[in-house]
């Protein structure tokens, strides 16, 4: 089936988005180093973006998780495909995340970052689709509030294409 993708967000207006958050992160944080988590594959677009924007001291990690299919996915357990290489003890943890959807991978996530000991975790996401949320997940740092659409693009993807897209887009199916 053919696939067009209509432009959501335009470059430049995730441009502009991603240098407020990074002013308004370099405020919150201003005095204390930041240490960025970033979710593979999807964060590592607006993370690096993102990243370049912080004043204050940043250090970053990446993480791969995966949701386990079927009947536990309802459960929001998800498997960690690639773990962290830092320890988080003491550390101004933002977890860096491309969409939060149903929620279901962040609470996750999160609960279990807290676990290893940081003076604090936060999270900053590029998108946020309200509308879907299944579990509650507080987010510290939002780009945009979407729709309830599938979108690709600035690290999403559709079957792994259009992750390298300067915008967010959404996917139409004529
Ligand atoms: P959650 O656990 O349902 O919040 O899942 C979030 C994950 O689902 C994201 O990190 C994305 O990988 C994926 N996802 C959710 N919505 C979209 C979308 O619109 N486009 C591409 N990926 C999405
Ligand atoms: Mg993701």
């Amino acid at each position: 089936m053919a696939e067009r993708i209509e432009v959501l967000l335009s470059e430049e207006e995730v441009d502009k988005r991603i240098q407020e958050l990074g002013d308004q992160i370099s405020k919150d944080y201003a005095g204390r180093q930041v240490h960025l988590v970033c979710v593979l594959k999807g964060g590592s677009f607006f993370m690096c973006e993102l990243a370049k924007r912080i004043t204050v001291p940043v250090s970053i990690d990446f993480m791969s998780v995966s949701s386990y299919g079927g009947d536990t996915k309802s459960s929001g357990v998800v498997k960690i495909v690639k773990d962290l290489d830092e320890p988080l003890g003491n550390k101004n943890v933002i977890v860096v995340e491309d969409i939060v959807d149903s929620g279901r991978t962040l609470s996750y996530l999160l609960e279990m970052l807290k676990d290893r000991g940081p003076a604090d975790v936060k999270l900053c996401t590029l998108l946020d689709k309200p509308d879907r949320r299944v579990v509650d997940v507080r987010v510290d740092y939002t780009g945009f509030r979407i729709p309830d659409e599938f979108v690709v693009g600035y690290g999403l993807d559709y079957d792994q294409k259009y992750r390298n897209l300067p915008y967010v887009g959404v996917v139409k199916f004529d």
